[in-house]
């Protein structure tokens, strides 16, 4: 320092250094895989994607509440909008309480499957499963049908984008309740089965233009932008003052994510997530019964009308069909669950298939105890390497890694994409 003062040099101050020099060579690329986020996917995507009439239907839909079969259900009641479309429950409740977490849905288009146990292969799939259950909404197929179609504006904005609907007056041929999943000998049962096969396929093909219509909402609900975003691009272009905004103790937990805590062999690219499926080794909870998890999952998306590969889908060919032609044998898959996204994670508590911890630091202690916290009866099956993967890690080299995990919150949506639309 003395000696460039008396050179007459400005020496640089420690604190400008740039960040690239923090990370091993590994490291940065791999930090680099994890932002921005790209375009989304398209290959299980319904048609209508990219119709804003489409995107504006699937919106009012998404807060619809005639739908249940108590008036007071719409996918908003779990997928709340200020709290990143999850609910802070433990279990999504509905009309009763369900068995697992409720998933927050910023920045959900970028998943592979849908569900914790992946039973449902598009995010149009998907929207048609809650409906139905018992537990949530509590309706059936041909009464949603009705209710869209007698709907003066909701029928109006239907037929725009998908043509007209069924002739659904003739009761005859179209029952108000009737519906595949209700419980088996249910009236609603009896009178799905009751219908023509060509009456049924058409209410399915209804049926999923719905789902397809929500499934554009939700692909608008895309964010980006998060501290860590911001200091990823800072990064790749030398941007000083941006790598100083970002936390000392977020740039030591981004070093471990990537590097020697081994997260990202499972929570990679710009969605945390693998797209696969994990048996981390949770103990079985008391009281708690066991979730076959991906075991099931794996039936139940191969024997789906709307997969990918079904006659609703918009692309029954593409990767679509890879996807669900090389699947695991669904018992090696017992107990194993989706990597979930860590994007907005410090806004989606609690945390795991079952909510079983309250805050990130709660996980991150899981995950620090390594082997010794699943010591006991596993949830089911096999547990994979994954606890050998992660090392013990010190309580300072968890609390660096909750520090970088909250700095993955994305900036706000618009007012105009989490609020209930006046008309469809
Ligand atoms: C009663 C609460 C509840 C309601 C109502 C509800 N959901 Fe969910 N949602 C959940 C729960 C719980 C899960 C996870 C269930 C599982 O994995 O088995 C979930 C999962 C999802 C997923 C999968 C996310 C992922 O990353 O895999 C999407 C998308 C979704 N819901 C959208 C919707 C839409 C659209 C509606 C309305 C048609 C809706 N949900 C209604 C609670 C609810
Ligand atoms: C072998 C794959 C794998 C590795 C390695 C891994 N995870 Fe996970 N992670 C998962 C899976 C799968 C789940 C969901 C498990 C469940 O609910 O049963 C999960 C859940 C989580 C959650 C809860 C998210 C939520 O929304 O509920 C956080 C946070 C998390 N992991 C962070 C980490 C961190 C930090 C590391 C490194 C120390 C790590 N993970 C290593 C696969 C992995």
């Amino acid at each position: 320092m003395a000696f460039a003062a008396a050179m007459g040099v400005q020496a640089a101050p420690p604190h400008d250094l740039d960040d690239n020099g923090l990370y091993a060579p590994g490291e940065l690329s791999a930090i680099y895989r994890h932002s921005p986020l790209k375009p989304l996917p398209t290959v299980t995507a319904g048609r209508v994607t990219e119709d804003t009439r489409a995107a504006r239907l699937g919106q009012y839909l998404f807060f619809e509440r005639r739908f249940s079969a108590n008036g007071a259900v719409s996918c908003a009641t779990c997928h709340v909008p200020e709290k990143a479309f999850a609910d802070a429950r433990r279990v999504g409740t509905g009309l009763a309480a369900g068995e697992r977490n409720t998933p927050g849905l910023l920045n959900v288009a970028f998943e592979r499957w849908y569900f914790w146990d992946g039973r449902a292969d598009s995010l149009w799939a998907q929207a048609l499963g809650p409906i139905e259950n018992a537990k949530e909404f509590g309706g059936d197929r041909l009464n949603t049908l009705h209710l869209v179609a007698e709907d003066a504006p909701l029928r109006r904005a239907y037929e725009l984008v998908f043509g007209p609907p069924p002739p659904l007056g003739d009761a005859e041929r179209f029952p108000r309740h009737a519906s595949p999943d209700s419980a088996p000998g249910s009236p609603a049962a009896r009178a799905w089965s009751a219908m023509s096969l060509a009456d049924r396929d058409a209410a399915n093909r209804m049926y999923a233009n719905l789902g397809k219509a929500i499934e554009a909402y939700e692909r608008k609900l895309v964010d980006g932008d998060s501290a860590f975003d911001r200091y990823v691009a800072a990064l790749k272009s030398g941007d000083r003052a941006g790598q100083r905004a970002y936390p000392a103790a977020a740039k030591r937990g981004l070093k471990l994510f990537v590097g020697a805590a081994q997260c990202e062999l499972c929570h990679s690219g710009p969605s945390f997530s693998d797209g696969e499926f994990h048996n981390i080794g949770l103990p079985l909870l008391a009281g708690e019964s066991a979730d076959n998890g991906r075991a099931a999952g794996i039936d139940i998306v191969r024997a789906s009308d709307f997969n990918g590969i079904g006659p609703y889908s918009d692309h029954p060919e593409g990767r679509a069909k890879d996807q669900l032609s090389y699947l695991p044998p669904p018992e090696s898959q017992l107990g194993s669950f989706k990597t979930p996204n860590l994007r907005n994670v410090a806004l989606t508590a609690p945390y795991m298939h079952d909510g079983r911890f309250d805050t990130l630091s709660a996980v991150l202690d899981f995950y620090a105890k390594g082997r010794e916290a699943s010591r006991g009866q596993m949830l089911l099956g096999e547990r994979e390497a994954t606890l050998d993967l992660v090392p013990r890690l010190s309580s300072d080299q968890a609390d660096d890694l909750t520090a970088f995990l909250n700095t993955l919150t994305g900036r706000a949506l618009p007012a105009e994409l989490t609020t209930a639309p006046g008309e469809p």
